[in-house]
């Protein structure tokens, strides 16, 4: 059944009425729909605009429907335009007239308004469940690993000793700005469209304020053409998703370079490793390989998205129904990376005599080198100049800084002694490191603790 037929003389082209269905994808918001319907009927029962026997048979039929569709007994298929015509056709058959009376004062452009904010801010709890698992995860490894030595880079060379669990508490950072930013995104869609009709609000005396509280709803949006013609709230949330996935594919990125045996770094479990069909000694990442590529099509959706609403008037345009699939896809994308990239970084062997060993090459203590020099007096940039000289013969005689002699030294600069010596060592520059935020397992340790408070806020 057509929701628009009387104007109409002539068919639709089949063609065009299969462009411009949307059912094969907003089928998956029949709870979502048939919930705001089910709450919009009973409202309208309450004010008097359809009858409370009208209201109940239609409330009932909704139910039914919807129970239908769970358990398998009702099909979403055949020629609907869209979910909302879907069901609304079927509550017709169902209960015939009283059906027709659902959509007074009603459009399905407050509708599907309605739809998706409920959908997104469904799928915002779901995703931040799995963020604070990883959080958790991170956490309790990273406890394990205050005293694991471990090169830190830059530009991806040798940088400066850290720790893993400094490391891996860096990306808990990043997680938990995912999560914080994804409460913030469900703050702005957490406003309640109904009423707002097609763009103009309706005659109908409607309430609101029941259909906010019903739906669960912070508030109610404040202008109808704003509200019909808004999806900043699906931009928002897949611009979310396109950072955790960024935060996702560094890690994986990561995880790729470290299990490479010329960094053997840590060792993927081979519950998420795969083989090679000709090569028999191979176990390849395609985990870590699979989540950093998926981020490409979150990327898409959000920039499809922008774009698509870039040029529209207001107030609904049918270009809005491109937000769809791009916001379906981007939550199935990011639940399902979470999930795999939770499982296989639990599952991780991390290998710390190599770390540690890698710690010790690429003249990673160097500035250490030159701190020790500032604290003997002389200027930092001139310690710095001393230093890299000092490199510079190392890396001339195959040896580490610290293999160096004391004549070696003393040739750069008559400040050096054998308390130089003291200072080079990985576990000591990392010790060295101890204001907040810095690698010393005291400061380490502090930032866990506070990661461990953030995180058992949401356990419950
Ligand atoms: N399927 C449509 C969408 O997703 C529903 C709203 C249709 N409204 C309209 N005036 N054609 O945007």
């Amino acid at each position: 059944m057509k929701l628009w037929g009387g104007r109409f003389s002539a068919q639709t082209d089949e063609g065009a009425a299969g462009f411009h269905s949307s059912l094969s994808f907003d089928r998956r918001l029949y709870r979502h729909d048939i919930n705001g319907s089910i709450a919009y009927a009973q409202m309208l029962g309450r004010q008097g605009i359809v009858t409370a026997a009208d209201a109940d048979l239609i409330a009932g039929g909704l139910a039914g429907i919807l129970s239908d569709i769970e358990s398998g007994v009702l099909a979403i298929d055949g020629g609907a335009e869209d979910i909302h015509s879907f069901v609304e056709s079927e509550l017709v058959r169902r209960i015939g007239e009283a059906g027709k009376r659902l959509h007074t004062g009603r459009s399905r452009n407050d509708q599907v308004a309605l739809d998706m904010r409920l959908y997104v801010k469904e799928e915002i709890g779901l995703i931040r469940a799995r963020l604070i698992e990883l959080l958790d995860a991170l956490v309790q490894t990273a406890k394990r690993h205050t005293g694991t030595i471990m090169p830190g880079f830059t530009h991806l060379q040798k940088a400066q000793a850290v720790t893993l669990a400094h490391h891996l508490m860096a990306y808990f950072q990043m997680f938990k700005r995912d999560c914080e930013r994804l409460s913030d995104c469900r703050k702005r869609a957490d406003e309640m469209p109904l009423g707002s009709g097609a763009l103009a609000a309706t005659t109908y005396p409607l309430d609101r304020e029941f259909l906010k509280e019903r739906l669960g709803f912070a508030a109610v949006t404040a202008n109808s053409m704003d509200a019909v013609s808004d999806r900043d709230f699906c931009i928002e949330f897949l611009s979310c998703l396109s950072l955790v996935m960024m935060h996702l594919s560094r890690f994986c990125e990561e995880l790729v370079l470290w299990s490479n045996d010329a960094f053997a770094f840590v060792e993927v479990s081979d519950a998420y490793s795969t083989g090679s069909s000709i090569m028999p000694q191979k176990k390849n990442p395609d985990m870590a390989e699979l989540v950093r590529g998926k981020t490409g099509r979150i990327y898409g959706g959000l920039l499809g998205l922008l774009t698509a609403m870039k040029g529209l008037p207001l107030s609904y345009n049918k270009d809005m129904q491109e937000d769809k699939e791009a916001v379906f896809d981007a939550a199935d994308t990011a639940k399902a990376c979470l999930s795999v990239f939770c499982g296989m970084f639990k599952t991780l062997t991390f290998n710390p005599g190599n770390m540690r060993q890698s710690a010790l090459g690429g003249y990673t203590n160097a500035t250490d080198a030159a701190d020790w020099l500032v604290k003997k007096g002389m200027a930092f940039r001139q310690a710095h100049e001393v230093a890299g000289r000092l490199v510079l013969c190392a890396i001339g005689k195959g040896v580490r800084l610290e293999e160096l002699s004391l004549a070696d030294l003393k040739k750069e600069s008559p400040l050096f002694d054998e308390t130089f010596f003291d200072v080079l060592s990985p576990e000591k520059c990392v010790q060295a490191r101890s204001l907040p935020g810095g690698p010393a397992e005291a400061a380490v340790l502090e930032a866990i603790k506070s990661a461990e408070e953030y995180t058992q806020r949401f356990s419950v």
